[in-house]
Formats: C-alpha cells, structure tokens, sequence
C-alpha cells in the first residue's frame, strides 16, 4: 500500500512542482521532507494497528495468535529499515532551517528508531526469542503451585503470594524458572545484539546508545549516583525482612528470592502480612474491603479512572475499560493501537492491594495517551516515539502512590478518614511499607539488569563466569540469591530493552509527590483536592508528548522546585520508615524505656503538638464517652505501653485530644480549619496554650454530655469530612 501512495505522491508532487516558478530549491526540500514525514508517519499508523490486532490476539489466547504476532513483528523491522532510508534520503542540506525545531525531531525520532534497525535476520531473530518466550510464560500449564500442580501463571502467582512454607516456595519458582527461554541461547545470540544495534544507529558503545533512547546523558552514571543515597534504606528493609523472617543470624546476609514470595526479587510486597508494625489496622481494613468490595480487575480499574477524575487529569474512556479483559493474568499490559482511545488493557481479576496499585497506574497510562492525542501537534512519532521516558512512567507512578493517600483511600470508602486522623503517623507508617515493598526492589532490579548487561557486553567479565554472572551480581548488588537466568522472565529483558526510564521515573514521582505535598498548608489537607486544582504542569508535560525530551520538562514538573533528578523526594517519603526500621534494627538499648528514644522528624511540625501529656487519662476518657459505635477509633488508639513505638509516635496521640475538643467548641469548623492553617506556627504556639487549657475545661463538660449527643456530633463531623 506504502509505494503506490508514495508513487502516487511523487507524480502529484511532480505535476505541481513547474507550477511553483521562483520559489527557491530549500523551500521545495523543506516541503519534500515535511510531505515525506507526513507519509511515514500514516505508514506507521497502519503498521502499529496490524501489530497491536495480533499483540491482542496472542494475548487473549487465540490459536493462531502468535503466529501472526510473530509475523506482524517481523515485517515491522523491514518496514522501519525501509522508512528510515526514506528519510535520510530526503534530508538534504537545505531540508531543514534553523528555527525548524519540531520536524527536527520528528526526523531525529525517525532516524534513530532503536533495535529496528538490526539487519533483517538479527531483528527477526530478537523478536522470535521475545515473542515465543513471553508466549510460553504465559500460557504454560505446568506450573507447580504447592498443593495443586499443573497450574496457570495467574494461580501461580496467586499461590505464591499465600504460601508461608519455604520448601513449597522455592519448588514454585523451580517451576516457573522450566518454562523460560533458554540462557545460553540469550548469552550468546541475544544479548550482543545490542552492540549490532548501537552501531545500526550509530554509536560506538552500549551505554551510549542506551543514554540515547532514554535521552539523558550519563544516565547509568546518575542512576548510580541516585541509588547510592537509596541504598541504605533498602539495605535496612532488608535488614528487617531477614530479622523478621529468619531472626537475628541472617540480618545483613543474602536471602534466597523465593522467600522474598517473589519470582525475581523485583517486588517484595507479598511479604507484606509478615512484616507488620504493631499497629496495622489500616491494612487489615482496606485489605478486607478490598475484599468486600471485590475491587479487583474490572471493578479496580472503574476505581482508579474515579481517582484519575478526581484529580482532573481526565476520563478514562469507557470503551477502554469494556473492551479490556480481566480474567487473564497480572501485571496488566497494555496494547496500544495508536489511534485516539484504541488502547486495552488485558490482566487478571485477582483482588489485593498490589493489584489495587498497579490498576491505578495502569489507568493513569491509558488517560495518558488519551492525553497526548488531545493534542493536535502530536502526530505518530511525536506519540509514539521508541524512547524511554521517565516523565511518562513517573506520572502514572505518580498516580498509584496516590492510590494510597488517605484522603483517596477514604474517597474509595476503603479507610475512613476520620479513623485515619486518629493515629495518622501510624497509618502512615503502614501505607509506606506497602510502597517500600513495591518500589525499592524494583529500583535494585531495574539497576541491575541494566548495569550487569552492559558490563556483559563490554567484556568486563571473563567469558566463563558471564554465565553465572547474574546470580553473583544481585548477590553483591541487591542482596538475593537468585538463579542464574531468571531475569528472562521480564519483558524489557527478553527484548533488550534498558530500564533505565523506569528508573529515572520510579525517582521522579516522589520528586512530583513532594512537589504537591509541599504546597499543602498542612500534612492534613487534601492532597488529591490540591492536586485537581493544580494540575497544569502535569497536563502540560502530558501533552508535549516526544515532542520534547524528558529532561528538559522536569523543572516544570516540579514547579521549578529542582531541575532535575534528586533522591531525597523519596527519601523524604519514606522517613516514618526509616525511622521505624532503625529502631526496629537495633532497639533501645533497654528496650521498654524511652531514654533511647528519637524525637521523629517529621515533614512539618503540626499545630497539634502541643504540650499535652495525659495521654492514658486522655484515653480513657474518650473511652468512657465514646459508644459502641465507635469501637473502632478506640482500637486504633489503643497504645500498649510495652511498645517502644508508642513514645516514637507520642505527637498523635494528642491529635487525638484536639480533634476531640474541636468538635463541642465549634460548629462550623471547617471554616475554623482552613482559616487556622494559614496562620503560622508561632501563632499556633499560643493557640496551643489556649487549647491545653481548654482541654482541662472541655473535657469535664465532655464528659458530662451524654453519649448519644456526642455521638451525633462524631456523625456531623463525618460529613463534613466526607464533604471536605
Ligand atoms: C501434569 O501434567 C503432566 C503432563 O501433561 C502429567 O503427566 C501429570 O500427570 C499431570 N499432573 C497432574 C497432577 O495432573
Ligand atoms: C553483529 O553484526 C555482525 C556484522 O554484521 C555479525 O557478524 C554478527 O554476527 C552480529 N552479531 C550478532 C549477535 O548477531
Ligand atoms: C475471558 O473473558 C472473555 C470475555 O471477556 C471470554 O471470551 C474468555 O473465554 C474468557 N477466558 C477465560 C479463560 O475465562
Ligand atoms: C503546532 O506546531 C506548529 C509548528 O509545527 C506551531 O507553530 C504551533 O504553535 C503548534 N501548535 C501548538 C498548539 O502547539
């Protein structure tokens, strides 16, 4: 179809050409590009829809589905090879002028379209070895699932995530590790393809080629760097799943990945029941709605697209959602049909809290690329460009961390913000450590494929090690024992594709969290409010698409905060962590007495730390008056005093006072709220005084009230809330 349109083209071009006396050679190769451009972009178009019918077929399981997927892939390499040496052609000297800016790059783009450039029979080769292993990963029927064997990868990961036994575990991944491609055939007629690839476009190394694609100079360098600073906070989560796990002997020392309940140590979060703080009703509860609710799949997806709405960030379009599938198996995938809103999603209807997560990411992408075809400038490369951006995976990561916040938890009617304002440090606590379970392996992981393949191909190991290679480097980098090939379960591994966007991005979504949670007046506010409200910089790095390079968006993304990549956005987001992990680490030296205890820093000081130091009395007072209906709030705040984290979180529990005078004192303190937040900390000062003394006041008035007069009150406040 391509050479008749350019045939026809070239006589249309041909026939006009005498028509335009005097205008002079540039400007004809300038709009010979343009045209050129514009014809291999609709060719692209048709090819990625071809691609993307047969992507979906394989995955949803049709018999003849990974033939054509097979075929569709590899006429696509011919077809780029093809396109690019159109172009090239088309670039003469005069082609482009200076203030040219966006056709550059969409000729850059389309110069230097990646691995599609390998000769015929290498790209042909690397896309066999992906697609069929891929297939069989997920199509296998053979895998050992404990109790049953003979199981589908859905059941396995759905097991593995449940099963406590060590023995069961590891014959779990042993099966799973059956049914990947094999190693040496990667090692040897895989992997260097790379090089070939490099050189196809033009560069002389590897690690060059890879800054290239993920369009950021020294990347590998800087991911280094970044991960140096986050090193010791994984290093300590380690730290405290062996001392959990395993005790004390195996604290600092390698742990094999299936007890991580993990098939590459890239995602830890099924551990996440073993390795609980004392206080974890938070969990308990959204994982049991979760549950209730049935908010896995289909239901999970309507969920986010609800969050995304809030946020102002735009409308999943329902056709999406109601032609993906959601009875195949996790993580989802996406398959994208390169037109405007033709893209499905297709994973599993598995409900937990991992899932929950990774369904508002996903979400996030789909209203993403809905996002750049809003945009009018944003023809096919500029969308679709083979480039690995971290401001594209940032903000869906962005997203799902958001999924979390309490305020979205309480909108999703998964945890009640009133219950969450109790004892917020402590639910906050909790919410990190699911995070951390998630994020940090993945940022290891995701380090490691890259910096061990590229030491691989530059020959910094001796040639009869490389294939046990993998096994020593994540022992030494990441601290699992892992088996010797078992990354090729990942796509981007099986395609050589570089982690390094995703990294970069894993980073710079707490940078972006950070950037908002910074403009709140207080750590009590509505961040997904604030957000909805102050959305342009993410809706305009959205729509510039490839347009720009990714770099170059972040200091608006940021709000000219930072301008480029920093670790202490994460950091910072985890401090309550940290904190909680260095004392579970190593404990107070006597460890039920507070002398050794660490005032927490927290993010900002909170106008309710003031000086209130009746706790117990405070307690149970509020449990005297407090109803059956509200058991709950009283378990919550229940403090064992035994609990060292009890002193570490001591601020909250006179929250707890405030909130409770708040309530007999004013009744419309909504307005009361926001006007005091704006009031600064010294003033706060003061009004804590007052309050203090108020407190001795009010509860003896409290305490005369009857309990269904309170109760009253707690359910006005709950509208409020809800409301807010
Ligand atoms: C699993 O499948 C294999 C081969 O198809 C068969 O030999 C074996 O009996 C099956 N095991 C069970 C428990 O069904
Ligand atoms: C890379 O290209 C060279 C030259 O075309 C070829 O000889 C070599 O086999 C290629 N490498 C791989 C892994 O195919
Ligand atoms: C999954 O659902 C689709 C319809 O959405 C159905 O056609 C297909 O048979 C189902 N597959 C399985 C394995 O249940
Ligand atoms: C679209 O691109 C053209 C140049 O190619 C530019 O003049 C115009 O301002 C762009 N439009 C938008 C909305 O960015």
């Amino acid at each position: 179809m391509r050479p008749t349109l350019t045939l026809l083209y070239i006589c249309f071009y041909a026939l006009l050409s005498p028509l335009q006396c005097g205008t002079s050679s540039s400007g004809d190769d300038r709009r010979w590009l343009v045209s050129l451009v514009d014809l291999v972009e609709l060719d692209y178009v048709d090819h990625c829809e071809q691609r993307a019918s047969a992507a979906w077929n394989e995955l949803v399981g049709n018999s003849k589905g990974l033939t054509a997927k097979l075929e569709r892939d590899k006429s696509f390499g011919l077809f780029v090879c093809q396109q690019t040496t159109d172009v090239k052609s088309a670039l003469t000297a005069h082609a482009l002028s200076a203030d040219d800016n966006v056709l550059r790059r969409k000729v850059k783009l389309l110069l230097q379209p990646g691995d599609t450039l390998l000769e015929t029979e290498q790209w042909i080769r690397l896309v066999t070895f992906g697609d069929n292993a891929l297939h069989n990963i997920r199509f296998a029927t053979n895998y050992d699932c404990g109790t049953t064997s003979n199981c589908t990868l859905r059941e396995l990961h759905y097991n593995l995530a449940r099963q406590q036994d060590e023995e069961m575990l590891r014959r779990m991944k042993q099966s799973w590790e059956q049914n990947l491609p094999d190693m040496n055939d990667y090692l040897e007629h895989i992997l260097p393809l790379l090089r070939n690839a490099s050189k196809q476009n033009d560069y002389n190394s590897v690690e060059e080629y890879w800054d290239a694609l993920g369009e950021y100079e020294g990347a590998i360098l800087k991911a280094r760097e970044l991960w140096e600073n986050v090193k010791p906070l994984y290093m300590k989560l380690h730290k405290y799943i062996a001392l959990r796990l395993k005790g004390s002997d195996a604290v600092g020392k390698p742990l094999p990945v299936h007890l991580f309940r993990s098939l590459t140590g890239d995602d830890w979060s099924n551990l996440i029941e073993n390795l609980l703080p004392k206080h974890s009703g938070i969990y308990q509860k959204v994982q049991a709605n979760l549950q209730l609710k049935d908010l896995g799949g289909e239901a999970a997806f309507k969920q986010a697209a609800k969050l995304i709405q809030a946020l102002n960030l735009g409308e999943a379009d329902p056709e999406v959602l109601n032609e993906s599938v959601f009875n195949s198996t996790c993580p989802p995938t996406l398959v994208d049909w390169c037109k405007p809103n033709k893209v499905r999603a297709i994973t599993c209807k598995d409900v937990s809290i991992a899932n929950y997560i990774e369904a508002h990411e996903a979400v996030m992408k789909i209203v993403y690329k809905q996002t750049i075809n809003l945009h009018s400038n944003n023809t096919y490369i500029l969308r679709e460009a083979s480039r690995y951006s971290a401001v594209y995976e940032a903000i869906p990561g962005f997203v799902s961390l958001l999924s979390l916040n309490p305020y979205a938890l309480s909108r999703a009617e998964l945890f009640p913000l009133e219950i969450f304002k109790y004892n917020p440090n402590h639910h906050r606590l909790v919410l990190q450590l699911i995070m951390a379970l998630r994020d940090l392996p993945k940022l290891n992981f995701y380090l490691a494929a890259d910096e061990w393949r590229i030491k691989v191909l530059m020959g910094a190991i001796p040639y009869a090690k490389i294939p046990s290679s993998w096994s020593d480097f994540r022992k030494n980098f990441s601290f699992i024992e892992t088996s010797d090939g078992d990354f090729l379960g990942d796509p981007y591994m099986v395609f050589n594709k570089p982690f390094i966007g995703k990294f970069m991005g894993l980073i710079l979504k707490y940078q972006i969290y950070q950037s908002f949670a910074e403009e709140l007046m207080s750590d009590e506010s509505d961040l997904v409010k604030h957000i909805a409200e102050n959305n342009d910089r993410l809706i305009d790095a959205m729509m510039q698409g490839f347009g720009t390079v990714w770099p170059e968006m972040v200091s608006d993304l940021l709000a000219k905060r930072e301008y480029g990549l920093e670790y202490t956005g994460l950091t910072d987001y985890y401090k309550f962590l940290d904190e909680y992990l260095d004392n579970q680490l190593e404990p107070p030296a006597e460890s039920d007495d507070s002398d050794d205890y660490v005032e927490p820093v927290l993010p900002e000081p909170e106008e309710n730390e003031i000086p209130v130091s009746e706790d117990t009395q405070d307690q149970k007072t509020k449990d005297q008056e407090i109803g059956e209906t509200h058991e709950e709030i009283i378990e919550e705040n229940v403090i064992d005093t035994g609990d060292e984290s009890h002193q570490k979180f001591g601020i909250e529990t006179s929250t707890v006072g405030v909130l409770e005078i708040k309530n007999p004192v004013a009744a419309g303190d909504q307005i009361e709220d926001a006007n005091t937040k704006e009031a600064s900390y010294n003033a706060y000062w003061w009004i804590g005084i007052a309050v203090a003394l108020a407190v001795v006041v009010i509860l003896i008035a409290i305490i005369a009230r009857k309990r269904h007069s309170h109760r009253k009150q707690l359910e006005r406040q709950r509208r409020d809330n809800s409301r807010a």
